[in-house]
């Protein structure tokens, strides 16, 4: 099974109440950092089912969900059928472009997934509005633990140090927010979530 694959055929049992109740605490605590107060038009990255992003749809007056997997999109969709200002769009943004611009983007666990997580700074940038922000939550670096099969998920990197943005930030001349957001335990272990507020 590839990346894809793999979320096409966990689309439909995405949404366990152990995800849903995770994915709520993450998007308290990036609604607490970035203090939205007005409405934005925003896009969510690697959306999926929609548990994290959909959280902060309140506070937008346009909300589009970005992500490759049909099977993903389908569930996002079917959350949203009543919602005219959410739209989703099935858009691999490694390779394609969006003609579309946006004063905030959001990412949860999706930029792991990502060949080149520093080139998505750059693009994401160049679809921001003067003064927007892009939000990206994702595991602190780890030692290639946290998820079960890395290659069978399309896992392309084991989280990502507070440095390695700090060059992402650099190169895309934008300044870096850094914080740890979250500690999820098992295996044994605790993993670290950051959220990383670029702009
Ligand atoms: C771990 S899931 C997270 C889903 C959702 N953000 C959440 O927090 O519940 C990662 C998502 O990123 C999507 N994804 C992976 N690579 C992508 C890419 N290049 N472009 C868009 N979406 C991508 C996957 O299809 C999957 O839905």
């Amino acid at each position: 099974m590839t990346g894809a694959s793999h979320f096409n055929e966990m689309a439909a049992v995405w949404d366990s109440p152990e995800k849903i109740q995770l994915m709520k605490r993450l998007a308290d605590k990036t609604r607490k950092v970035l203090n939205l107060t007005e409405s934005v038009d925003m896009m969510d990255f690697g959306c999926g089912t929609g548990l994290f992003g959909l959280e902060l749809a309140d506070k937008a007056k346009t909300f589009l969900g970005v992500d490759t997997s049909e099977g993903m999109l389908d569930a996002f969709n079917k959350k949203t059928v009543d919602a005219d200002h959410i739209s989703s769009k099935k858009l691999d943004l490694e390779k394609e472009t969006i003609d579309r611009s946006f004063d905030l983007i959001v990412s949860s666990m999706a930029f792991h997934h990502l060949s080149s997580p520093m080139s998505m700074i750059g693009k994401m940038k160049n679809i921001l509005r003067p003064g927007g922000k892009l939000a990206i939550v994702d595991l602190d670096k780890e030692d290639g633990t946290f998820h079960s099969n890395n290659e069978g998920m399309g896992v392309k990197h084991f989280g990502f140090t507070e440095l390695e943005m700090q060059v992402w930030a650099q190169e895309a001349g934008m300044t870096l927010n850094h914080t740890i957001i979250n500690e999820v335990y098992k295996n044994n272990k605790t993993y670290r979530q950051f959220l990383a507020v670029f702009f």
